[in-house]
């Protein structure tokens, strides 16, 4: 598996996931036990068969980061799974979301005017970044001038979820991370106790249960996992757009003329360049994919990003296809941890385009630019997309 080492920096993955889903899409990596899986139907199995692929973490495979998680709803399976998820989910209703518009249009609005008038901008760096972040500290009440240390901890987090990492010593940066992210949460839940305000950390800590309240250590992994979830992928999704249009002739000239197929191009991307493109299972039983025995207490890494790109299921699937549909593309995941932020992620994506479309004409990519991809085996996305355009 060393090619997947080459890969953690690559910004084509797709010939390598590619030459997997033929010739070995059920593949264990001798060296570190882990099962790579890379076709559709089997991506969607392990992320949807909660009984037999656990989300829980094996204990000796666990990071700081996993340790950070290991209460939070994504490592929990049912039944306890569904009274966490009940608890936030009606924060993150579709119509509670969209109350939220008018706040991130102004938001987005407020980025480019600080950059409007320049003509070139790194979008990652003025709206694709602060955006998501800004919108989720708001929905924590949290401070959004601490977003330079949000920053730094979620980026030291995705880097160490990869499926080596995982393996790996843990990473002191990474551990350092996480302890301030702890300290601060602890400190924001005693504030909230005291204090309570209208925002989501205030409402979980009124939340109960069967008359049981979250303990801490799932309070503050959540807050952790709202804050990076809420935090790379969106970034990342935006960036993965305006790569995708600017780097499909014709694709931006048609989006300013048909506004209505915006969302429809947000899908394609998603399919097309996930943010997310590896999840982790736990197999609990014994299974078997593609007639190949898993055994139990054996971990899987499940290839999203592979699985958008399977032809069994698309039709030219290295095609970038605005017009494609249906897109039951997995870049949210597929059963009970399918995303709880999926509307407000499509909301931001949709909103942050729209004004570039509207605001940016012209718009291209700096010819020549090199491009990076983010410090991550399992995020997908650009750590920049220099940009100009005609005032
Ligand atoms: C779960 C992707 C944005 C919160 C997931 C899962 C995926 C995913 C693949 C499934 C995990 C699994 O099966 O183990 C994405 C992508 C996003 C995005 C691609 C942006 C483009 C967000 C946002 C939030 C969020 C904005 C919150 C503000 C969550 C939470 C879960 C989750 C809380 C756990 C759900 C559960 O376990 O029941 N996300 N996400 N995500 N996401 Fe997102």
């Amino acid at each position: 598996m060393e090619n997947l080492q080459d890969l953690e920096r690559a910004l084509n993955p797709y010939p390598f996931y590619e030459q997997m889903r033929e010739s070995a899409p059920v593949f264990r990596d001798e060296q570190t036990g882990l099962w790579h899986i890379f076709r559709y139907d089997d991506v969607e199995r392990v992320l949807s068969e909660h009984a037999t692929f656990s989300s829980r973490q094996r204990q000796d495979e666990q990071s700081e980061t996993g340790r950070l998680f290991a209460a939070s709803l994504v490592n929990t399976d049912p039944p306890r799974h569904r009274q966490l998820r009940s608890l936030v989910s009606q924060a993150f209703t579709p119509r509670a979301v969209d109350a939220l518009a008018p706040r991130i249009e102004a938001i987005t609005n407020d980025l480019l005017d600080r950059i409007a008038p320049a003509g070139t901008a790194d979008l990652v760096e003025a709206l694709a970044y602060p955006l998501p972040v800004i919108v989720i500290a708001e929905l924590m009440g949290i401070p959004a001038e601490d977003r330079d240390r949000f920053k730094k901890w979620s980026d030291n987090v995705i880097k160490a979820a990869g499926p080596d990492e995982v393996l790996a010593e843990d990473d002191p940066g990474e551990e350092a991370s996480r302890g301030e992210m702890v300290e601060y949460f602890l400190a924001l839940i005693e504030r909230r106790r005291q204090d309570p305000g209208h925002d989501l950390v205030s409402a979980l800590l009124g939340a109960e249960i069967d008359g049981q309240q979250l303990t801490v250590p799932e309070l503050v992994g959540f807050c952790a996992l709202l804050l990076v979830a809420g935090n790379e992928t969106t970034t990342n999704l935006i960036g993965n757009a305006l790569l995708s249009f600017a780097g499909n002739p014709g694709t931006l000239e048609r989006l300013r003329a048909e506004p209505g197929l915006l969302p429809q191009a947000i899908e394609e991307v998603l399919r097309y360049r996930s943010p997310v493109q590896a999840m982790y299972r736990l197999a609990a039983a014994d299974a078997e994919l593609d007639g190949t025995a898993i055994p139990a207490g054996d971990s899987l890494v499940a290839w999203i990003g592979a699985a958008n790109h399977d032809p069994r299921h698309f039709e030219r699937p290295e095609e970038f296809d605005v017009d494609r549909s249906p897109n039951r593309h997995l870049a949210f995941g597929h059963g009970v941890h399918f995303c709880l932020g999926s509307p407000l992620a499509r909301l931001e994506a949709r909103i942050a385009l729209q004004a570039v479309l509207t605001r940016l004409p012209g718009i291209a990519v700096v010819p020549g630019a090199a491009l990076e991809r983010v410090d991550s085996t399992i995020v997908f996305g650009p750590k920049q997309v220099p940009v100009f355009w005609q005032a």
